[in-house]
């Protein structure tokens, strides 16, 4: 059983206050994008798995550390399911990247176990298990574009018109998303930065969901905002040249992708995004032209 999840990038992420069960209260907005890993689930006794892919593997568990394998033995758990699973991962999504390549592997290999073991969950009973293992892994069972409140895992659909292309500048060395919260409440801690109230909830601004809506590039160029932006970029301050390289050489915008280190610059077609990419890659750096939005886990085969 072989099932296929995408990355994000988080168009638009407000990091609200701090909470008791040490996460932050969000309003995002995903689009799920044309970089996949792929999960093949095969029948076993226990609980295996292997990983590869063009991506640096340096840092993936395959042990119960790995989200896939917790994934499905989370299902196996809550369905009485008694044998196992081996889960054969191929991952192009950057790891440690900023884009939920964990959770896009924890999604599938949720999707996958269901269909391999015959269980067959509903869609609000997959989602409340996905919310379970992550912040991100409800996005990467639903795909597409969609609203995130809560801690990002309470999601609503959110119109969408047309094709994004974006040309992803990935890292080696990965961040650590933890790490980067920290750094942010130590930043707002420093300058004193006033979130407002606890009672204000963050959320998503009106001009993200018009572009979006409208398929408009440049609306939605205008209209990108990471607040974990400032904390990666003190964590990696080499990404800020990058970051004004791209837009220099002809991005409507640029971010920093969720936590990073992965940067997303948004073009106004595929023609700019391949031109994009080409100058970038010709400087040295490792350079990606994906598109957005695309479907959630699903099976292919
Ligand atoms: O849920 P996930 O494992 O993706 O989150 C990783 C870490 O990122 C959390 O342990 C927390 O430190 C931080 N986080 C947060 N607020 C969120 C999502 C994640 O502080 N809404």
């Amino acid at each position: 059983m072989r099932v296929r999840a995408p990355g994000k990038i988080n168009v638009y992420l407000e990091v609200g206050a701090l909470q008791h069960d040490g996460y932050h209260e969000l309003a995002t907005a995903f689009q799920a994008v044309s970089l996949f890993e792929d999960v093949v689930a095969t029948h076993a006794d226990g609980f295996t798995m292997s990983v590869g892919g063009a991506v640096d593997l340096d840092g993936v568990p395959t042990d119960d550390r790995n989200l896939a394998l917790r994934a499905a033995r989370l299902l196996a758990a809550e369905t009485g399911y008694e044998a196992g699973v081996h889960l054969d991962v191929h991952k192009q999504v950057p790891v440690a990247g900023g884009m939920g390549g964990g959770s896009a592997d924890a999604a599938a290999a949720l999707v996958a176990c269901d269909a391999l073991w015959d269980t067959r969950l509903t869609g609000p009973e997959l989602h409340r298990l996905a919310a379970r293992l992550g912040a991100d892994v409800p996005f990467a069972l639903r795909g597409g574009t969609a609203i995130g409140t809560g801690r990002g895992d309470v999601l609503n659909p959110a119109l969408a018109r047309g094709r994004f292309d974006w040309v992803l500048v990935t890292s080696v060395d990965g961040v650590s998303t933890p790490k980067v919260y920290g750094e942010l409440d130590a930043h707002r801690e420093r300058h004193k930065v006033d979130i407002g109230p606890i009672a204000t909830r963050p959320s998503v601004d009106a001009e993200v969901l018009h572009a979006l809506r409208a398929g408009d590039p440049a609306m939605l160029a205008a209209a990108l905002r990471n607040d974990l932006q400032v904390a990666t970029l003190r964590l990696r301050p080499d990404l800020a040249a990058v970051l004004e390289h791209g837009e220099a050489s002809g991005a409507l915008a640029g971010l920093v992708s969720g936590s990073g280190p992965t940067l997303a610059f948004l073009c106004g077609s595929p023609e700019h995004a391949l031109e994009l990419r080409t100058v970038l890659a010709a400087a040295g750096h490792d350079a990606l032209h994906v598109h957005g939005p695309v479907p959630g886990a699903r099976v292919v085969g």
